[in-house]
């Protein structure tokens, strides 16, 4: 069994989603000791940009055309990308609200890893063992947003994602932690209850 911690926030040591994607991961290693964790945060990692050959290499594969020499490099660090994020079983994403959305980190590594042929419409044995697999979001916020308020496009986005990615919708795991701008004592029983949630949630993810 192979988990991809994707961590979205540079804020280490002081990040909320951070602290509960940690306690998440090591009760998980802790109930499977036999299996790999990796870590990557997103403001730590160079990641392969989106650029024109990239991009260009996407449409023509899509057409069924060639990769032109000399532009299959930036493609192919695009294609690594996506065969690994492919190659994990768990997930768990640990991401900040910024501005209403992601933070622009994780939207890159996301548009890297969305990949007709690779994990989108893949063969038919990848999109049978997608629905086994399982992502625990871990998202922090300033502010509270009720389920379905219109302001919250973090939430709902990943949820669209996902589902595009072939993940069953039984398959993806919440924990939100808000209201992060709050008193010193409220945030700490913030910390309380959602560490108790991961540890329940590690037993069976
Ligand atoms: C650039 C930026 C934009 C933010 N935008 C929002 C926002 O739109 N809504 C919100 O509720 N909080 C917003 N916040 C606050 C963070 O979501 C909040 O502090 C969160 O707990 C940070 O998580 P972290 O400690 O794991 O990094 C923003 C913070 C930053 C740095």
């Amino acid at each position: 069994m192979k988990l991809l911690y994707i961590q979205a926030s540079p804020r280490k040591a002081k990040s909320h989603c951070l602290a509960i994607g940690d306690a998440l991961a090591e009760a998980w290693q802790r109930y499977n000791p036999e299996a790999t964790i990796t870590r990557r945060n997103v403001f730590e990692t160079a990641m392969p940009e989106a650029d024109y050959d990239a991009v260009e290499a996407r449409y023509l594969t899509l057409s069924g055309q060639p990769v032109p020499e000399g532009t299959e490099e930036s493609w192919r660090q695009a294609e690594a990308e996506a065969l690994n994020f492919a190659s994990h079983d768990r997930y768990i994403i640990a991401t900040p609200m910024w501005n209403y959305h992601l933070p622009y980190k994780l939207k890159h590594y996301l548009d890297l890893i969305f990949q007709p042929g690779i994990t989108v419409r893949a063969s038919a044995s990848y999109d049978q063992a997608v629905k086994s697999k399982r992502v625990c979001f871990v998202l922090s916020r300033g502010g509270m947003y009720s389920p379905g308020s219109p302001l919250d496009f973090q939430r709902p986005y990943l949820a669209h994602l996902f589902d595009r990615l072939g993940f069953t919708s039984a398959n993806l795991h919440w924990l939100i932690i808000e209201p992060t701008a709050d008193t010193p004592q409220n945030i700490k029983d913030l910390h309380t209850i959602k560490i108790a949630e991961a540890l329940t949630l590690a037993k069976e993810f």
